[in-house]
C-alpha cells in the first residue's frame, strides 16, 4: 500500500485498488502510483472521507497538458479523451496535475458542487465581478443584477437587430447576389463586440466594416490571455511582463482603459453638472446603456459604485460577453447548417412570425414565439459549449449529496462538457436533437444537467442578454440566407480555449434565399 501526504489530508492507496482521500493524520509514505482514478460513487463510504478507483486503463496524463488546460489537451484528442473519461465514470474522476496537486473533474450533477468561490487563474484586463470573491463580489454582483433585467434588455434589441443588419448587409453586397463562403466565428465576434459597445458605451465604432483600435486591443487581449495559459513559465506576473507578450498585453490594457476611464469620466462629470432628476429627464424616450445604469445604482447603503469599479465591470462584459456569445453562434450556424431540416424548421418559424409586418425586426416579445428556434439554439449550447469548463477552489469542505465531503483547498473543475455529453443524463449525446429540450422531454430533467451559463451563485450575469442576442442573430439570418456546410472541407476539429473554437475555423457557405432584398 502507498500513499502521499497532502498538508491536512492524505491520499492511499489500498490492496484493493481503492483510492482515499481522506482528512486526518495516517504517517508518512511513500507514493507509488500517478494517474487518472475514477470517483466511483458506488463504493460504501466511510465518514468523511472521499473514495475513489484506481483507472487501470487510463495512462497518466502528461503533466504539462493538465498544467497548461485544466481541461485536459485543447484539442479534438482532449475532449475526446473526455468524453471516454465520461463514459467510464459517468460521476467523476480524480486527475494529478501535479503529484501533489489533486484537481477532481466532475461530469454529473450529483457530484458537482457549485461553490461560489471564484479561482480560475485566469489573467484578466481588471478586477470586474468575474474575478472578484467574497464581500466586493457579493456586493458588485446584487448592484449588477438589475443591469441585466427584461426591462432593461428589451430596449437593446433594437441594437441587435441593426448590428446584424449591418453584418449579413455587407456580406451579400461582397457577395453580389451568389452564396458566400466564410469563417464565421471572426465575423460572429465583431458583431457581438459592436453590439456590447452600443450597449455598454452607446458607442458607434462601426467595427464591423472598419478596424477600430479600441476592438482590436480587445480581441488582442484575448489573444493572448489564450496564449500565457499554455506558457507556465509566464504565468508569474513579473516574468509576462518582461516578455513581449507582457508588453503587448500592458499596451492593450492601456488602451482598453483608457477608453473606457474617458467614458465613465465624462457621464460622471454630465451628471454632476446636471443633477440626477435632469439627467433622467434627459433620457427619456431613450434607453440607458449599462455605463449609466451602473452611474446611478446604489446599494442598502446609499453608496455607489466607484469610477474604478464601473470601468472595471464595464471592460469586464466586454471581454466576458463577445466571445462566448459569438462562439455560440457559430456553432448554433454549424449544427443548423448539417441539419437542413431543422434549420428549415427554424426559418419556417421566422417567417410565420414576420409575415405580414412593415418592420422585419425582432422585437423583445417575439423573442417567446421561436419556441422551436430557442430549443436549437439550446441543444447547440448542449452539443458544444462556449466555455467548456469552469474551475474552482474548495474555501471550505464541501459536502455532496451523497454524504461524501470535497475537503477544502482541493481544485474543482466543473466540466461543462463533460456533463453535456454524459450519456447518463444525455442519451445518444453526441446527436444533435433539439427535441430534447420539447416542455415533455425537459420534465423531470435536473436543471444541473444543462450548465452553458454555469450555475449557482456564480453562473453567467448575461445569459439573457446573450440568449436574446442569439435569437435576434439566428431569426435574421435565417430569414436571408440558406446556411450550408462546405462538403469540400474536412469537418470542424474542435479547439476549446477560453471558448470552444475550430483548429481551422469553422467554414460555411450562405446562400442568399431567392427574393430576399
Ligand atoms: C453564450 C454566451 C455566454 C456563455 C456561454 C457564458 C458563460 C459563462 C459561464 C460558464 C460563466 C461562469 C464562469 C466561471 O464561473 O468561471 C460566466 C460568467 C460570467 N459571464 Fe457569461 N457567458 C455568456 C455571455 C455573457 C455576456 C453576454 C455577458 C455580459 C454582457 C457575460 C458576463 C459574464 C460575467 C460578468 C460573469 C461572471 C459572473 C460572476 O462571477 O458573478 N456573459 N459566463
Amino acid at each position: 500500500m502507498g500513499w502521499w501526504h497532502l498538508g491536512r489530508w492524505e491520499v492511499r492507496m489500498g490492496e484493493d485498488g481503492m483510492v482515499a482521500l481522506a482528512k486526518g493524520q495516517w504517517g508518512q509514505g511513500v507514493g507509488t502510483s500517478k494517474g487518472t482514478v475514477g470517483m466511483d460513487t458506488h463504493v460504501p463510504k466511510a465518514g468523511n472521507v472521499l473514495r475513489t478507483h484506481v483507472s487501470p486503463s487510463l495512462s497518466v496524463p502528461p503533466v504539462a497538458h493538465m498544467f497548461c488546460c485544466p481541461q485536459g489537451q485543447s484539442t479534438e484528442e482532449g475532449l475526446r479523451q473526455v468524453d471516454t473519461l465520461v463514459a467510464q465514470y459517468h460521476h467523476g474522476c480524480l486527475w494529478w496535475g501535479l503529484p501533489w496537486l489533486p484537481v477532481l473533474r466532475l461530469f454529473h450533477p450529483r457530484t458537482t458542487p457549485w461553490v461560489p468561490s471564484a479561482d480560475l487563474g485566469v489573467p484578466s484586463p481588471g478586477e470586474g465581478l468575474l474575478l472578484s470573491n467574497g464581500q466586493r463580489w457579493a456586493r458588485h454582483r446584487r448592484l449588477l443584477t438589475p443591469a441585466f433585467h427584461g426591462d432593461v434588455l428589451r430596449n437593446y434589441l433594437g441594437i441587435f437587430n441593426q448590428s446584424t443588419r449591418a453584418k449579413w448587409g455587407a456580406a451579400a453586397a461582397a457577395a453580389g447576389g451568389g452564396p458566400v463562403e466564410l469563417e464565421v466565428l471572426q465575423p460572429l465576434s465583431l458583431l457581438t463586440l459592436d453590439t456590447l459597445q452600443k450597449c455598454i458605451f452607446s458607442h458607434e465604432s462601426h467595427c464591423q466594416e472598419q478596424p477600430s483600435k479600441y476592438i482590436q486591443a480587445i480581441l488582442e487581449l484575448s489573444s493572448l490571455v489564450v496564449r500565457r495559459q499554455l506558457q507556465p513559465l509566464l504565468h508569474p506576473w513579473w516574468l509576462y511582463s518582461l516578455s513581449s507578450d507582457g508588453r503587448r498585453f500592458a499596451r492593450a490594457c492601456a488602451t482598453v482603459h483608457a477608453f473606457t476611464a474617458d467614458v465613465v469620466q465624462r457621464r460622471r462629470r454630465a451628471l454632476a453638472c446636471l443633477g440626477h432628476q435632469a439627467w433622467l429627464d434627459g433620457h427619456r424616450g431613450r434607453s440607458m446603456d449599462f455605463i449609466d445604469l451602473l452611474l446611478l445604482t446604489k446599494d442598502e447603503n446609499g453608496h455607489t459604485l466607484s469610477d474604478e469599479d464601473i470601468a472595471a465591470e464595464a471592460d469586464t462584459f466586454m471581454f466576458e460577453g463577445h466571445d462566448t456569445t459569438a462562439s455560440g453562434l457559430a456553432w448554433l450556424f454549424y449544427n443548423l447548417a448539417s441539419h437542413p431540416e431543422h434549420q428549415e424548421r427554424c426559418r419556417q418559424e421566422v417567417q410565420e412570425l414576420l409575415a405580414g409586418r412593415d418592420t422585419a425586426d425582432i422585437e423583445w416579445e417575439d423573442l417567446s414565439q421561436l419556441p422551436f428556434t430557442t430549443m436549437c439554439i439550446k441543444e447547440s449550447l448542449r452539443l458544444h459549449p462556449p466555455v467548456t469548463a469552469v474551475s474552482r477552489r474548495c474555501t471550505e469542505d464541501i459536502p455532496l449529496r451523497d454524504g461524501r465531503v470535497i475537503p477544502k483547498g482541493v481544485i474543482c473543475l466543473m466540466s461543462i462538457y463533460g456533463t453535456h455529453h454524459n450519456p447518463d443524463l444525455w442519451p445518444e449525446p453526441e446527436v444533435f436533437n433539439p427535441l430534447r429540450f420539447s416542455p415533455e422531454n425537459s420534465k423531470g430533467r435536473s436543471p444541473s444537467s444543462f450548465i452553458p451559463f454555469s450555475a449557482g451563485p456564480r453562473n453567467c450575469i448575461g445569459q439573457s442578454f446573450a440568449m436574446a442576442e442569439m435569437k435576434v442573430a439566428v431569426a435574421l439570418t435565417l430569414s436571408r440566407f440558406v446556411l450550408r456546410r462546405d462538403n469540400a472541407r474536412p469537418p470542424p476539429r474542435r479547439k476549446p480555449e477560453l471558448i470552444l473554437r475550430a483548429q481551422d475555423g469553422l467554414w460555411l457557405l450562405l446562400e442568399p434565399l431567392v427574393g430576399v432584398a
